[in-house]
């Protein structure tokens, strides 16, 4: 008799590369994992699954796979993984951690650049036949304080980017060391100073019960009003309501948003300033980033149902 080979659920859009990477040895099968029916019913008799931020793998869902050896995040974040209700079903967790950093922090300094100079709003603008060169008057990141909460893999990237631009980087992050901190040229100080100097702040922190909300109506209120946001790593880190909030009363002067609390959300009520730029959770979205996520993750789900110790990226 025929041995079935072990079955993958590749449960969001991932790169063709994942395939290819994966091999013969398995049966490969796709579901929509934002549909949550069809995700629970498809989870029945897998051994792996593969997973982007839209898949919720909670203890519903682990335990609705009762085969499942590995849940595979194509990306950094874990949010979307229970993985005390994993471990306790004895699942391992494998992620990509080093995947789609470029792109995210490349992402990073799109928001700024457009913050700075208003390219969508402009674009939108000319396109809809309004030619408005003294509105769109925007401002140099030359000489500006660019301020990066969370020194991490994304978070350094950034700065060292942004230091091509002229700019002085300071960082708020409590593991990060001052050799560390003097090795990137980057000055560390404290979350109430960082706010208070930044023309810039952008945030790079995982999403965590610590995290959800660090940047509110507090925060606000201490940066400058010509200051912009920017969140390109998760939705809630800045508080959505908050936000609002400071637009209206002119606490700030804009913000470039990649994620939010509810994905996909379209008509959130700080859209409407004009200062807002967003992107549709785009950080990992491009073809280098798909690519090395996909692979590495398929590579790491081949040793896991291989019952082989799964190396750290
Ligand atoms: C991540 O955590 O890596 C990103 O959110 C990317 C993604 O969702 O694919």
């Amino acid at each position: 008799p025929v041995t079935p080979k072990p079955v993958v659920l590749i449960a969001e859009e991932l790169s063709p590369a994942t395939v290819e990477a994966l091999g013969p040895d398995f049966e490969i099968r796709s579901t929509d994992g934002a549909d949550r029916a069809q995700l629970l019913g498809a989870l029945a008799d897998v051994d792996a699954v593969l997973v982007r931020s839209a898949t919720r793998m909670d203890a519903e869902a682990i335990s609705a796979a009762p085969k499942l050896k590995v849940i595979a995040r194509a990306g950094v974040g874990l949010d979307n993984v229970d993985i005390k209700a994993a471990t306790q079903a004895g699942v391992m967790v494998v992620n990509a951690p080093t995947s789609n950093i470029i792109s995210a922090a490349e992402l990073t300094v799109g928001h700024i650049l457009s913050l700075a100079r208003n390219i969508p709003q402009a674009s939108a603008a000319l396109k809809a036949g309004e030619w408005k060169r003294s509105k769109y008057s925007g401002t140099e990141l030359y000489e500006k304080n660019i301020g990066i909460i969370g020194l991490g893999r994304i978070g350094a990237l950034v700065a060292a980017r942004l230091q091509g631009f002229g700019t002085q980087i300071l960082a708020y992050d409590p593991y990060v060391t001052s050799a560390r901190a003097a090795q990137l040229n980057v000055r560390l100080v404290t979350l109430d100073e960082l706010l208070r100097e930044s023309d810039f702040v952008t945030i790079h922190m995982p999403k965590t019960p610590e995290t959800v909300g660090m940047l509110g109506a507090d925060a606000f209120a201490l940066m400058k009003d010509t200051a912009y946001v920017v969140n390109v790593a998760r939705g809630g880190l800045v508080d959505e309501v908050a936000l609002h909030t400071a637009l209206e009363e002119g606490r700030i002067a804009g913000a470039g948003v990649d994620v939010f609390v509810q994905e996909p959300s379209t008509d959130l009520p700080f859209f409407a300033h004009d200062s807002v730029v967003v992107t549709p959770h785009l950080g990992a979205s491009t073809e280098e980033a798909q690519e090395k996520a996909g692979v590495s993750v398929a590579k790491s789900v081949r040793l896991a149902l291989a019952g082989e110790l799964v190396p750290d990226a």
